[in-house]
Formats: structure tokens, C-alpha cells, sequence
């Protein structure tokens, strides 16, 4: 019997309905695929992630379709993460020779060394709802080149995009077992992970979830963890002549997925003299943002958050920071009853005596004014997280200085906190990892350095600290009369 229901958030309707899946019986398929696909030859295991790039290519639009139905992103956006599905193979191929090279090293004499990557057998994977199709993609098609095979675990919020890729592996043709889906919320996830059998975990979600994670694996270290997790982000606005431009970026920054991506701008630090002109500018584009159903039109910025529960959960965030002492600029409200569409919130935190660090997953933008730039880095430090990051205005002096005391995986001027691209590292310090970054270095923790001193022939003397050697006489020390 079905326990699993996927809703589409923009309409309510159900998209999908299926049962929690069995992870142990999946990590025995895995494991039994996994010798043959390592032996498999690296060209033969990209033509095969090319023959599944190929089929979501040629269906691409109706992908884009689901992935806006299950998330309620527009659908101009649904659109660029297909898209980034599919040139993730092209970037995993280069990744893999790049990163995890099979190469000659100096050698001596008649001996060779060689460096050449072993994959680490079959690994799991466990999605989030933001970007249901390409992050999950971003662990698997690197984990496959490498030899591994798959155990996918999709986010219980986006289970339709997850069965879509699953499907589109078999269209085409890798051989069974080699990538396995099971279906299920945080039950499932947990036992999957405990699977003893399994050999890591490649993970993206929220920094809950990761330090559970982190936890049960503390006495692990035979296992491979990469954690993908979340961001309190700051963007700093600084002094520039184009108060239009800076407020675009950090209105794209904070509200792009309805602020529903780990990079999102949450804080806004802002110079006090600039306040003013900055803030007013931020809240009139904010007021123009169309806020609808994914295939709508004209076409919206943004769609609802994932679900109901969720946009409940963000306005009572938005109520505590202002019964805290935080100045509402733009109240957040659900547009309508019973879906969960949000007006993007702009509150101003500075009087705040205890900011809360947490990540608040949604468009709640909270302003923070500062006197000087060593006050604005400051702040921009002052969270457990440290994923991305943005400086607007400023001169090149101003972006060094952050540059260099900044702490975040992404350090950006004069750009939005979002859109990292796959062919760079993606990944931070702090809450937001454990040091495994992901994006293009997603190839280092799909393989381990193997080094080979080689030889054709065993030939081999000891130089020193011998003794001579004694013909026919018994050199053991006589016995002690
Ligand atoms: P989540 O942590 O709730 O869930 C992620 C996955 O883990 C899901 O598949 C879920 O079922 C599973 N899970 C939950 N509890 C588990 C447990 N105890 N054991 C095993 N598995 C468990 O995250 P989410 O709400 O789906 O996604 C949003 C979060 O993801 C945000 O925090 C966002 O910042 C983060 N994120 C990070 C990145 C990145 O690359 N750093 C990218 C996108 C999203
Ligand atoms: C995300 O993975 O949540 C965001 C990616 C980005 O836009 O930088």
C-alpha cells in the first residue's frame, strides 16, 4: 500500500504516490553489480553516462515540467537545472581525469611508480527537495565514472524527480543494479546509512541532518562522508554609483527558489549611510517580483516553498525576529489560503541582541546596518555557517580586504550569492561541510590514491648493516658454557 504521497505545492494536487522502498535489499543489488561495473573500463562507464545524458536531453522539456510540478519553481528555472544535469557529465569526465588521475611518477633504475584511483564501492546517496534533479546528479554521475555503484535515496518532498532519473539510467542501459533507488523519509534515510555494507555516504541537505550524519559515523572513519549542508549568508552593500544594480543582485540573492537554495543571501549587511537609498531600492524591486505557479504567465520570479508546514514555519520565523525587537520593511504573508505562496520578508535585525544563526530556508532577507567595513566583515563572520558570500560596491582595496578575512567557500564581488557553477569546487566551512567539497572536487571522494612501485623483476640487495656472509660455518652466537 502506498505510504508516500508527493503534492504539487503551487495547486495542492497529488503528483505521485509510492511505498517506502527496502535499503537493505538495494545495498545487496549494489554490491553485486559493483565488481563487474569497477572492472568495467572507464570509457565504458562514461559512454554509459552519456547514453543517460542523451535521454534526458531528448526529454528534456518534460523533466522540466516535473521538476517544476514537484517543487513549484518556474519553470524558466526548472529549465537551467535540466540543463545543468546534463553538462554535469562533460565536467564529471574532466573532474575525473583532472582530480583523480591515473599517472607515471619519477621513478629510478628498473622500477616504475604509477598513481592510479580505485573507486570505493557502492555508496549512497540522499538528495534535498531545492534542486531535486541536480544535486543528487552531482553525487551520482562523478560516483559512476569512478566505479562505484548507487544507492539514491531521493528527498521524501521530491520523489517523482528522483524515480525520473532512476528511470532514465535504465533507458539508458546500465547494467542492473548499478544505480538502485529507495523511496522513504528520514526512517529510510537512517537506515540506509546504517547499512554496514555500505562504503559512505554523499550527502546534501540541511546541517541537522549532516551532523547526525557526522555523529553516527564519528567511530567510521573506514567510511566515506561528504556532507553538502547549509548557509546563514551574507551579502555586504558597500559604497557604489549603481544603487539599482547592488539592489538587483541582493534581491536575487536573497529571493531567487524563493530563497530555497543553500547559497541564499539571508543577511544583508549595509554601510549606514547607504542604508537608506539601498534598502528603499531592494523593498520597490521586491514589490515587483510576480510571485505565481511555475507555468504562469508572464513568467514569475518565483514559485511557493516546497509546502505548507514549511511556509508556516518561515512566517512564525519571521513573527520571533520581530517580537525580538527586528523592524519589519516587508512584512512576509501567504498570498493564499491553503498554499503555501509567500511574499518574500525584509526585516531589519540590527537592534537584535542575539541574532539567531540559523538558516532560515526561504525568502526572509534580515538587514543588519553597520558604521564601518571592519564592522560589516565582522558580521558577515558572525554565523557557524560559512557557505557563500557576496560584497557589493566597494573598491578593489574594499573586496581584498573581505577577500582575505572572509570565511565561506564562495567569496563574490559585484555578483549574487547564487548560481556556483559545477565546473568549481562547491562547498564551505563551518555548518555548511565537513571539508569535502562538491561540484567539480566531487571526484575526490568517489576515489582513493592507489601508489605502485613496479617492477618486472624482484632485484634487491642490502648496502648496509649486513654481516659478512658465512660460508658453511654456523654463525648462531655459540651457546653460553
Ligand atoms: P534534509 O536534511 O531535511 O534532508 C536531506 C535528505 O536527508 C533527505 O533525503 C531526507 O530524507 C534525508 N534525511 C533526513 N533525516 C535523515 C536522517 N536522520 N538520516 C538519514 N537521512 C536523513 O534537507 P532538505 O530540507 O531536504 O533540504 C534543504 C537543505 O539542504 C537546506 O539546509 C539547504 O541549505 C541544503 N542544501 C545544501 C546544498 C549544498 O550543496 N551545500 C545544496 C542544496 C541544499
Ligand atoms: C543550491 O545548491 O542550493 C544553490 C546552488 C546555487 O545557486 O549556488
Amino acid at each position: 500500500m502506498s505510504d508516500l504521497i508527493s503534492t504539487e505545492p503551487a495547486t495542492g494536487d497529488t503528483l505521485w504516490t509510492g511505498t517506502s522502498g527496502d535499503p537493505d535489499a538495494a545495498i545487496i543489488k549494489a554490491r553485486e553489480a559493483w565488481p563487474a561495473w569497477a572492472a568495467t573500463s572507464v570509457v565504458n562507464r562514461v559512454e554509459a553516462v552519456q547514453r543517460y545524458a542523451a535521454c534526458i536531453r531528448a526529454d528534456a522539456e518534460n523533466l522540466a515540467e516535473l521538476i517544476s510540478r514537484e517543487t513549484g519553481k518556474p519553470l524558466w528555472e526548472a529549465r537551467t537545472e535540466v540543463d545543468s544535469v546534463v553538462k554535469k557529465i562533460d565536467i564529471s569526465v574532466d573532474a575525473f581525469a583532472q582530480r583523480t588521475p591515473q599517472r607515471q611518477l619519477p621513478s629510478q633504475g628498473n622500477m616504475r611508480a604509477a598513481l592510479r584511483h580505485k573507486p570505493l564501492g557502492v555508496l549512497a546517496v540522499l538528495g534535498p527537495y531545492n534542486f531535486p534533479a541536480h544535486l543528487p546528479n552531482g553525487h551520482i554521475v562523478p560516483a559512476l565514472i569512478a566505479g562505484n555503484t548507487i544507492v539514491f535515496k531521493p528527498s521524501e518532498k521530491t520523489p517523482a524527480v528522483g524515480q525520473y532519473l532512476i528511470d532514465a539510467f535504465a533507458k539508458a542501459k546500465l547494467p542492473t543494479g548499478v544505480v538502485n533507488i529507495v523511496h522513504g523519509g528520514p526512517k529510510i534515510g537512517k537506515q540506509l546509512t546504517t547499512n554496514e555494507d555500505l562504503d559512505g555516504v554523499l550527502f546534501t541537505g540541511s546541517a541537522r541532518t549532516g551532523i547526525a550524519l557526522n555523529r553516527q559515523y564519528a567511530s567510521r572513519p573506514d567510511k566515506m562522508l561528504a556532507l553538502e549542508m547549509g548557509g546563514n549568508n551574507p551579502i555586504i552593500a558597500w559604497d557604489t554609483d549603481d544603487i539599482h544594480s547592488a539592489a538587483t543582485l541582493i534581491v536575487q540573492s536573497a529571493f531567487l527558489s524563493a530563497g530555497q537554495r543553500c547559497s541564499a543571501a539571508s543577511r544583508l549587511i549595509v554601510k549606514d549611510t547607504l542604508y537608506d537609498p539601498i534598502v528603499r531600492q531592494v523593498k520597490r524591486i521586491t514589490d515587483r517580483l510576480i510571485i505565481d505557479e511555475p507555468f504562469a504567465k508572464p513568467a514569475p520570479f518565483m514559485g511557493p516553498v516546497i509546502d505548507n508546514e514549511t511556509a508556516d514555519g518561515l512566517t512564525e520565523s519571521f513573527l520571533a525576529l520581530m517580537s525580538h525587537g527586528g523592524k519589519p520593511i516587508k512584512h512576509m504573508a501567504k498570498k493564499i489560503e491553503g498554499r503555501p505562496f509567500l511574499t518574500p520578508g525584509i526585516i531589519d535585525v540590527t537592534d537584535l541582541h542575539e541574532r539567531p544563526d540559523i538558516e532560515l530556508f526561504g525568502p526572509i532577507l534580515q538587514v543588519v546596518r553597520v558604521g564601518d567595513f571592519e564592522e560589516a566583515i565582522a558580521e558577515a563572520n558572525n554565523t557557524r555557517y560559512g557557505l557563500s558570500s557576496a560584497l557589493i560596491g566597494g573598491t578593489a582595496e574594499h573586496y581584498d580586504k573581505y577577500w582575505s578575512n572572509s570565511r565561506a567557500g564562495i567569496v563574490n564581488w559585484n555578483k549574487m550569492t547564487v548560481g556556483a557553477s559545477s565546473e568549481a569546487p562547491f562547498g564551505g566551512i563551518g555548518l555548511s561541510g565537513n571539508h569535502r567539497p562538491s561540484a567539480y572536487y566531487a571526484a575526490d571522494y568517489c576515489a582513493y590514491p592507489v601508489v605502485s612501485l613496479e617492477a618486472e623483476q624482484a632485484k634487491a640487495s642490502i648496502g648496509i648493516g649486513l654481516k659478512d656472509e658465512d660460508l658453511g660455518n654456523n654463525t648462531e652466537p655459540s651457546p653460553a658454557k
